[in-house]
C-alpha cells in the first residue's frame, strides 16, 4: 500500500524524486477524537513528506486503572473525514489485538516494555500518572516500528511527552526526526484537548485560567524574573481565583531533561495539571529570552 502510494506520489510529481522530503514518510500518532491542535500537527507533515500517514489508538498501556479509558471520545467516522480533507494517505486505526497490547501481559512482566529514565518520569505528571508514560513509550515505539516514519509529530501541549519522546529516539537509536509543534489554543486561550468536550461551558471559562496563569508568569519573566519560587507563586495566585480548579501541580524544569530548576537560566517549562470535576487538564510555556 505504501508503495503504490509512493509511486502515485511520484508520478504526480513535477520533480524528479531526488531529494528525501519527496519520498518521507510523516508520521502523526494521535489517539483520535481529532481537533484542529492535531490538524496543526497533520499539516505541518503535510509541507514536509511526501506521504502522510495518522494512527488513531486509544492506548490501554497508558491509562490507569481509575482514569478515563472507557469513556475516551471515539470519532473515527469524523476521524476520517478531516483526514481526507487534511490530504493523509493513510489512516491506521489498529484494534488493541492487532497492536499487540494487553495489559494483563503487561502487569505480569510477560511482554518488553519502554521504560523512559526515572527523572523524566518521577516529576510533572509521572507523579500522579504511573505507569503512564511507559504506556506511551511502549505504544510509540510500536508505532515507530511498524510505520517506520522519517519523521514524526508531536504537540509542545504535552511537554513532559516531547521530551521523554526526543530521549527515547536518541536513546534506542531510532532514524526519525521528531518535529514538535506549538500548542493550539482556542481565543480564549485554553489549549485545544480531547477532554475539552467533558467540561461544562462553566468549568470551559475557569479553564481559560490555567493560560491566564501561564501568561502572567510569562509577563514576570520577560520583565526580568528568573527565580523558580516567584513565577510558581503567580500561577498560584491566578489559578486561586478559579473557586472550582484543584491544581494538581505548578513545576518549572528544563524543557529537555525534565530536571526542576532553581533559577531559569537559559530556558524553563512552566507545567500545570488541573482538576476540573472529574477531568484533568494540563498546560504549559516555555519560557526563554525572545
Ligand atoms: P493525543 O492526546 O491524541 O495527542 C496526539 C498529538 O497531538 C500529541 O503529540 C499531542 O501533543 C498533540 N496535541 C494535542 N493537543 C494539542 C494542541 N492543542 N496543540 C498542539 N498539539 C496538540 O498524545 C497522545 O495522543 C498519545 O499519548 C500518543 C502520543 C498518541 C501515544 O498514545
Amino acid at each position: 500500500r505504501l508503495d503504490s502510494l509512493l509511486l502515485e506520489r511520484q508520478e504526480q510529481s513535477e520533480f524528479e524524486i531526488t531529494d528525501r522530503t519527496l519520498t518521507a514518510i510523516g508520521l502523526v500518532p494521535t489517539m483520535g477524537a481529532l481537533h484542529q491542535g492535531h490538524l496543526s500537527l497533520i499539516e505541518r507533515a503535510r509541507q514536509e513528506n511526501a506521504v502522510v500517514i495518522v494512527s488513531i489508538f486509544v492506548n490501554p498501556l497508558q491509562f490507569g486503572p481509575n482514569e478515563d479509558y472507557q469513556r475516551y471520545p471515539r470519532t473515527l467516522d469524523q476521524d476520517r473525514q478531516l483526514c481526507e480533507q487534511a490530504g493523509v494517505d493513510a489512516i491506521f486505526a489498529p484494534t488493541p489485538e492487532e497492536m499487540g497490547v494487553d495489559l494483563k501481559n503487561l502487569q505480569e512482566l510477560k511482554v518488553t516494555q519502554v521504560i523512559p529514565p526515572s527523572a523524566m518520569i518521577s516529576g510533572l505528571c509521572g507523579r500522579s500518572r504511573l505507569g503512564h508514560f511507559q504506556g506511551v513509550a511502549t505504544i510509540v515505539t510500536k508505532l515507530f516500528n511498524l510505520v517506520q516514519p522519517d519523521r514524526a509529530y508531536f504537540g509542545q501541549k504535552d511537554g513532559q511527552q516531547l521530551a521523554i519522546i526526543r530521549r527515547l529516539v536518541a536513546d534506542l537509536n531510532f532514524a526519525i526526526e521528531i518535529v514538535g509543534c506549538p500548542t493550539v489554543r482556542e481565543a480564549s486561550g485554553l489549549a485545544l484537548s480531547s477532554r475539552n468536550q467533558y467540561l461544562t461551558a462553566t468549568e470551559k471559562q475557569q479553564a481559560t485560567m490555567l493560560y491566564r496563569g501561564l501568561q502572567k508568569a510569562a509577563t514576570k519573566f520577560h520583565a526580568g524574573e528568573r527565580h523558580t519560587k516567584a513565577l510558581i507563586s503567580i500561577v498560584q495566585q491566578e489559578l486561586a481565583l478559579a473557586s472550582s480548579l484543584s491544581v494538581e501541580y505548578i513545576e518549572l524544569v528544563e524543557p529537555t531533561t525534565l530536571m526542576p530548576l532553581g533559577i531559569i537560566e537559559e530556558e524553563g517549562m512552566i507545567a500545570i495539571a488541573a482538576r476540573l470535576g472529574s477531568t484533568r487538564l494540563i498546560d504549559n510555556m516555555i519560557l526563554r529570552d525572545r
